[in-house]
């Protein structure tokens, strides 16, 4: 297991639409994390602008570096290795970051550490804990942009168990969110509406693609639309009505959206919760990681806890959505791997864990 890293690592991350610079001390240790997330330049669109996002990264990528130096209490010039997101992400986004990083590297001649996003979600369960995850693990990274289950042998061993065939988890929040009108981003809006009822007569179908570690939200996300639309046919109402009588269409019920709110969460979080567990098992895992910004979400924590047979490492709420410093512990890792780079570099978009 690796233990450290150099004295002191700054770590870049800018792949979707936070900006976030890390200092860490021997590679794991994070003494200052700052990052600024752009939610309301994309708010009034719904949803991330590429072109605002990587734009936002350029005006603030320096001063978020400033800050997180003189958080940690050291000078630039002190930094041993500087590491940075490569991908997967938002082309023009990643470039900013790397661009920002390549030019501290060269200017500082200490190498330059590409990282890989998802590695970064997995290196997270590393960060504020007494003891790492013992090993092997299964994690579900679940974000924005990604839903995999993966088998993490060691840091930089992986296999991908499954992914989502169509949307991400967290997609899935951003979008049903955006179609009950809670605004942008899905996730945390879900939650605070289904937290106003404490329980709601909808059943949302599930996708569980037996015999397979895929997951599948399109389905539910069209269910959800239905319904919103009052679009259900009788079998389908009757069928994720347990009591009919509580629907009829145009019907106006109170806290209709607190209702499809908590349904809809509840429908995600049974099965990331059940295909990670039997992923685990399976696999005979020797602990859990619960990751990525959907990880933030209070059910799906409190929900895998109750049903975990190994221990289950979920990173804090500010480490599970995008930050650097789960960049800085995978920079670490790849120093110790050999893999830091004087080489030219280059954003990888499409970049995969395995
Ligand atoms: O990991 P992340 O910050 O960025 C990506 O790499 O995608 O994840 C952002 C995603 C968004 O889709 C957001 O709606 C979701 O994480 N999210 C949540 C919660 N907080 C953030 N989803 C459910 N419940 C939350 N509390
Ligand atoms: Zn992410």
């Amino acid at each position: 297991m690796i233990e450290t890293g150099p004295p002191w690592l700054l770590a870049i991350e800018t792949s979707c639409d936070d900006t976030s610079v890390a200092i860490l001390r021997d590679g794991i240790i994070p003494m200052a994390t700052v990052s600024q997330a752009q939610i309301e330049p994309h708010a009034i669109f719904g949803g991330i602008v590429p072109e605002v996002a990587s734009r936002i990264h350029m005006q603030i990528v320096d001063e978020v570096c400033r800050s997180a130096l003189s958080q940690a209490g050291i000078k630039v010039g002190e930094i041993d290795a500087v590491a940075v997101t490569i991908g997967p992400g938002l082309p023009g986004s990643l470039m900013v970051g790397l661009e920002f990083g390549r030019g501290l590297a060269y200017g500082l001649e200490v190498p330059l550490v590409p990282v890989n996003h998802l590695e970064g979600h997995i290196a997270a369960a590393w960060l504020d804990v007494d003891r790492p995850p013992e090993l092997p693990a299964v994690a579900l990274i679940v974000s924005g942009g990604h839903t995999e289950l993966v088998f993490v042998k060691a840091p930089g061993s992986y296999r991908v168990l499954g992914r989502t065939r169509d949307d991400a988890a967290g997609e899935a929040f951003d979008k049903v969110a955006r179609m009950l009108g809670l605004g942008f981003p899905g996730g945390p809006k879900i939650e605070q509406a289904a937290a106003m009822v404490s329980s709601t007569p909808i059943d949302f179908p599930r996708s569980w693609l037996e015999g397979t570690n895929d997951f599948s939200f399109s389905g539910l996300k069209a269910a959800v639309q239905r319904l919103h639309d009052d679009k259900l046919g009788p079998d389908e109402a009757a069928r994720m009505f347990s009591n009919s009588d509580v629907w009829t269409p145009k019907r106006a019920w109170p806290n209709r959206a607190a209702h499809i709110a908590l349904a809809f969460e509840q429908a995600v979080v049974d099965v990331l919760v059940h295909k990670t567990i039997r992923a685990a098992e399976i696999h005979h895992a020797r602990s859990i990681i619960l990751t990525g910004g959907v990880a933030a979400n209070s059910r799906l924590r409190r929900e895998m806890q109750a049903a975990a047979p190994v221990p289950l490492y979920i990173p804090l709420p500010s480490r599970c959505t995008d930050n650097a410093a789960m960049i800085g512990v995978a920079g670490a890792w790849a120093i110790a791997r050999g893999d830091e780079s004087f080489q030219p570099v280059d954003i990888a978009p499409g970049l995969r864990i395995a």
